[in-house]
C-alpha cells in the first residue's frame, strides 16, 4: 500500500478554475502541496493560483502539445510532479435522435476533453515516472463512467472509455510504481451540474454533495492506493447490482428513465 503525504508534495490539477478541480487545488494547498493550477479558462486559473499561492498555466488540457508544455512547465516549477489530477472533463448533452440529439461537436469534445486529455497526459508523464519508479495519477471519470448517465450519450460512453484507460494504466503499471486511481462521484454542485439538462438534473441533484466532499474521499484516498474513489459510498452498491445482472440493472434504469422523463404533474 502506497501513501502519497501532501505536505511538500507538486501537483497538478487541470480543469482547477472551477468545481472540483478548483476544490482539490484549494484543499492541496491547504494541506501543504505545491499546486499548478490548469485551466481552459486562463482568468479562472489565475484566479484560483493567486488564492492559494499556486502557479496557474493555462492550455487546453485536451491538446497533446498544450499537455506536453504543461507538464514540462510544471516539472520547471515543482522539480517532479508527485500528483497529476487528469479532472478537466465536458458534459454535452443529449442522445441520437430528435431535437436532443448530441452533435458531432459534442461527440468529439467529449472524448477529447475525457479521454484522450488522459492519454495526453500519461503519455507526457510516464517516461520520468517509470524511471523514477514513482508517480501517482488520479483521473476524475464519473459514476457515469460505471453505472450510466440518463440524457447524454456522449458522457455516459467517453466515461467509461475514461475509467477503461485508468484501468488500463494500472493494470500495466502497478509493479512498476505507479499508482493510478479514478475519482467517479454522482451529482456534485458545480455548474456543470447546472448544466446536465433536465433529465441529468433530476437524477443527479436529489443525491448531490459538495465539493468538499468530493475533496476529503480524494485526500483520504491518497493514504492508499485503492482504485475506485467514491465519494457516493453507495456507488460501489449499484455497480455490484450491474455485474450481478445486466439485463435486471438496464431495465431497472429504463424505469428511471420513463419515470424522469414523464413531465410531474402541476402541483
Ligand atoms: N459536477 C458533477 O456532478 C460531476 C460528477 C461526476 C464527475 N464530474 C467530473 O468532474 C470533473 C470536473 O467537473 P466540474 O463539475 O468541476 O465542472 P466545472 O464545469 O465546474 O469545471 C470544469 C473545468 O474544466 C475546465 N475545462 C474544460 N475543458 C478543458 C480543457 N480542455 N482544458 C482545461 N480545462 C478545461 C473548465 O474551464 C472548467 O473550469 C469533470 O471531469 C466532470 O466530468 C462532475
Amino acid at each position: 500500500m502506497t501513501e502519497l503525504r501532501l505536505d511538500g508534495s507538486g501537483v497538478v490539477v487541470t480543469g482547477a478554475g472551477s468545481g472540483i478541480g478548483e476544490g482539490l487545488a484549494r484543499g492541496f494547498a491547504a494541506r501543504g502541496a505545491r499546486v499548478v493550477v490548469n485551466d481552459l479558462d486562463a482568468a479562472a486559473a489565475s484566479r484560483v493560483a493567486a488564492d492559494v499561492g499556486a502557479l496557474a498555466l493555462a492550455g487546453d488540457a485536451a491538446d497533446p502539445g498544450s499537455v506536453t508544455r504543461l507538464v514540462a512547465a510544471a516539472r520547471e516549477h515543482l522539480g517532479e510532479i508527485d500528483l497529476f489530477c487528469a479532472n478537466a472533463g465536458v458534459a454535452p448533452m443529449g442522445g441520437v435522435e430528435g431535437k436532443r440529439a448530441a452533435t458531432p461537436q459534442g461527440w468529439a469534445a467529449a472524448f477529447d476533453v475525457n479521454v484522450m486529455a488522459h492519454v495526453h497526459a500519461a503519455t507526457a508523464l510516464l517516461p520520468a515516472w517509470l524511471e523514477r519508479g514513482q508517480g501517482r495519477f488520479v483521473s476524475t471519470a464519473s459514476a457515469a463512467g460505471l453505472l450510466t448517465m440518463l440524457g447524454s450519450a456522449p458522457y455516459a460512453v467517453s466515461k467509461h472509455a475514461a475509467v477503461a484507460f485508468a484501468e488500463w494504466l494500472r493494470v500495466t503499471y502497478a509493479h512498476r510504481g505507479i499508482v493510478v486511481q479514478t475519482l467517479c462521484p454522482q451529482g456534485v454542485r458545480t455548474p456543470m451540474l447546472e448544466g446536465s439538462g433536465r433529465l441529468g438534473r433530476a437524477l443527479l441533484e436529489p443525491d448531490a454533495i459538495d465539493v468538499s466532499v468530493v475533496v476529503d474521499a480524494v485526500v483520504a484516498a491518497l493514504a492508499d492506493d485503492r482504485f475506485l474513489v467514491l465519494p457516493h459510498p453507495e456507488v460501489a452498491g449499484y455497480l455490484a447490482a450491474k455485474a450481478a445482472g445486466l439485463g435486471a440493472w438496464t431495465a431497472q434504469m429504463n424505469r428511471l428513465q420513463q419515470r424522469l422523463e414523464t413531465p410531474r404533474p402541476r402541483p
